[in-house]
């Protein structure tokens, strides 16, 4: 999430740390290819002297890749892959090129389950296309590919070379240092690779405090305030706490709501090239409506006021949109973030039980309320929630 107004200090604050910072140092991005390929980004990969470039478009999932790498004889072979599921090369899903026995240079896929012989295979991704090229004894190898995840910020990455190839199948590699180091995270919109030593580690956690941050207060916090406010102040025993409570609540929703905001903007601001537009925009204007309904407080007429059945209309409304706002955002963010299903249904859980006693509390109010007019014709029953239960006393009026 990034409002406009951060955009723009964002995007000079970057430029200047871009300038400062030496990435114009790889040699990589002195490298050109033929066909008018342009990619967004290029990597000096740490081991084997191999290189990558590539792009990365999120909506639509696809990697355009292009790997460098020089096989350790001109009839070896060189390989990219992306393991989903580990670090390493087992489980990985691999693009190899070589030579044909036909002369021509092809690119295969591989699903690499063990250390063994490697057989062609279907992969975790679509292979839109796939080339290689082989000159001045380096392999390019080409591939456009499509993620079967979307939204996908960062990949483990493998690479390799080896010696030879028979009969179709690439042959066994060396087990050097240099070939057993040739592994590591890939960050797709940010242009930077790091090796395996838990590199995204501090983003995801980022990542996770926002989750439960604004869970926690616009998920959880703010619609419970609402039912204290809505139930227990039809219950006469429960005044004035029941003002408290809700002030209370929705105070200390709002502050976690802020930290889970600002959290936010900051994972925005570092998500170059991604924008979770309606999430952002549903997280802007739950904060503005968050931080007029404090200010609603201040600006609250006097009981008898002739506005304040005015304000009351507003305030309800706008506590309302923030419970559905809150809601619906919780889940675009589960969507976003993609934790274990386990979080989500525990939110399922607690909606729905927080949703069950809103109905039962929903029915003895009105059966008390009907009650109240039966005994006293001059109550007007407790209806649509706009009228502010008439007959009790709120503290905070003077
Ligand atoms: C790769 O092989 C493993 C083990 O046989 C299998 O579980 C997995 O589904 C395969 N992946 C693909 C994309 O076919």
């Amino acid at each position: 999430m990034a409002p406009s107004s951060l955009t723009l200090p964002t995007v000079i604050l970057i430029s200047i740390l871009s300038l400062i910072s030496p990435s114009q140092s790889a040699s990589c991005t002195s490298q050109s290819f033929t066909n008018n390929r342009l990619y967004s980004f290029c990597n000096d990969l740490p081991s084997l002297n191999s290189y990558l470039h590539w792009t990365y478009d999120p909506t639509q999932s696809t990697l355009s890749i292009a790997f460098l790498a020089a096989p350790p004889r001109p009839d070896g072979w060189v390989s990219w892959a992306i393991n989903p599921t580990g670090t390493g090369m087992v489980g990985s899903q691999a693009l190899i090129a070589f030579r044909e026995d036909n002369g021509g240079m092809t690119v295969k896929t591989y699903n690499v389950t063990s250390y063994g012989p490697l057989t062609e295979s279907r992969v975790w991704y679509e292979v839109r296309e796939s080339s290689a090229e082989f000159s001045g004894g380096v392999v390019r190898l080409f591939a456009t590919l499509v993620l079967p995840e979307r939204g996908r910020e960062s990949l483990n990455q493998v690479w390799q070379v080896g010696p030879s190839v028979t009969g179709g199948v690439p042959d066994k590699h060396e087990f050097q240092p240099e070939n057993l180091n040739s592994k590591g995270s890939l960050d797709l919109l940010r242009g930077e690779s790091t090796v395996v030593t838990g590199g995204g580690d501090s983003r995801m956690k980022k990542r996770n405090i926002h989750g439960v941050l604004n869970v926690v207060s616009w998920g959880i916090m703010f619609p419970v305030g609402i039912i204290i406010a809505r139930y227990l102040k039809t219950f006469p025993s429960a005044d004035p706490a029941w003002f408290y409570l809700h002030i209370f609540c929705q105070v200390s929703a709002y502050a976690i709501g802020v930290a889970g905001w600002g959290t936010g903007l900051k994972l925005g601001s570092e998500s170059k090239g991604i924008t979770y537009s309606i999430h952002r925009n549903i997280g802007i204007a739950l904060f503005s409506l968050a931080t007029v309904q404090i200010f609603a407080l201040l600006l609250r007429p006097k009981k008898d006021h002739k506005y304040r059945f005015y304000w009351n209309i507003y305030h309800h409304s706008l506590g309302y949109s923030i419970i559905i706002l809150g809601i619906i955002n919780v889940f675009k963010g589960f969507q976003i973030l993609n934790p274990a299903p386990k979080w989500r249904n525990a939110y399922i859980i607690v909606i729905a039980i927080l949703g069950g006693i809103a109905v039962l509390l929903e029915a003895i109010t009105w059966i008390i309320v009907l009650k109240k007019k039966k005994s006293s014709k001059s109550t007007k029953p407790y209806g649509g929630g706009l009228n502010n239960g008439h007959g009790r006393q709120e503290p905070l009026d003077p």
